[in-house]
């Protein structure tokens, strides 16, 4: 879980990525100027982004980013663990996925598949996919160590190369959703893959940070940007292509896209900071998390056939 926003995150621009990913450099005065000097971060801003250049980029940046991400993360997310989110909640307390032995489950953007891997031990056929073949290199290198394979497939969760109705129980640990251009294409795909019936958890991102800084601190509690704005957040390299997106959905948004499509919503979990945790990821922490969530868990299904 990477988070949006750097630290100077009042010099964001604004403007558009065209098809190739570049930025229109008649966009880019402020964004651009972040990247001379070399010790500065990369350019950044908010900007209408297409699915094209969001898979683009986020190869680029999940590729770059597999080693250190599990090099940073991985004894929190344990090697073959569920955890839900940096708050640190774990399948293993929460069920939301009810009994899963014997079902075929897939995960959606499964980075390492430590959660596909606990799903295995619970007794469930499981399919992890990812876009990234970074992440699935550390996969495969998790599955060495633990002796625990589960099917790892590379894919963009916007296209399923999985069958209609293949699918028993689908799940996500904030996989995919906060990075895609579009994440009604996401829902749909899940709905079409999953059995009537079958449960569809995701968490990710709580949609109400977008408005605060990237700060897991007392910083991090102003109101920065606009709860209402659509447009990605992107970094791009020297050239101006985009190497990382983050974007965005409100509450609404999000329930719209999962009611239109044809899923049931049962409940929106907003995750309270946990008494004694004191491990920070990103804009994580119990600072922030004192105040407001960080986290939203969307636990939804497919109607069951008729
Ligand atoms: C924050 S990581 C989460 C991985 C894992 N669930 C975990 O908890 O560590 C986000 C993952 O989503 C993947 N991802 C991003 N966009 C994707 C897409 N369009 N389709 C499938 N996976 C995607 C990334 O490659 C990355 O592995």
């Amino acid at each position: 879980m990477t988070t949006v926003g750097s630290p100077d995150d009042d010099a964001a621009t604004s403007g558009t990525i065209d098809s190739t990913g570049m930025i229109d450099s008649a966009d880019t005065i402020d964004g651009i100027d972040g990247i001379d000097g070399g010790e500065q971060p990369p350019a950044y801003g908010y900007l209408d982004i297409d699915p094209d250049t969001a898979r683009r980029a986020s190869r680029i940046y999940w590729d770059d980013a597999a080693a250190d991400y599990q090099a940073e993360h991985g004894a929190f997310l344990g090697d073959s663990d569920f955890c839900w989110s940096p708050e640190g909640l774990r399948e293993s307390e929460l069920r939301l996925l009810g009994d899963v032995a014997g079902r075929t489950v897939l995960e959606v953007g499964c980075g390492g598949a430590q959660c596909a891997r606990w799903l295995r031990r619970q007794g469930a056929r499981v399919v992890g996919f990812d876009l990234s073949g970074g992440q699935l290199a550390q996969a495969r290198a998790y599955a060495a160590r633990t002796g625990i394979e589960v099917a790892l497939v590379q894919a963009d969760a916007v296209a399923l190369p999985f069958a209609n109705e293949s699918v028993d129980v689908a799940c996500s640990a904030f996989g995919a959703v906060p990075f895609v251009a579009d994440s009604g294409a996401v829902m749909r795909e899940v709905a079409r893959v999953l059995r009537p019936g079958g449960r569809w958890v995701f968490s990710t991102t709580h949609p109400f940070v977008w408005c605060l800084p990237d700060d897991p601190d007392e910083n991090g509690l102003r109101v920065f940007h606009s709860y209402f704005d659509r447009r990605a957040y992107t970094e791009h390299d020297e050239q101006g292509q985009a190497i990382y997106t983050e974007t965005h959905r409100t509450i609404g948004d999000r329930v719209r896209e999962i009611v239109a499509a044809g899923l049931v919503l049962h409940d929106i979990i907003e995750p309270e900071w946990p008494t004694g945790q004191e491990r920070t990821w990103g804009q994580w922490g119990p600072v922030r998390g004192g105040y407001v969530p960080s986290t939203s868990i969307f636990v939804t299904s497919r109607p069951p056939a008729r």
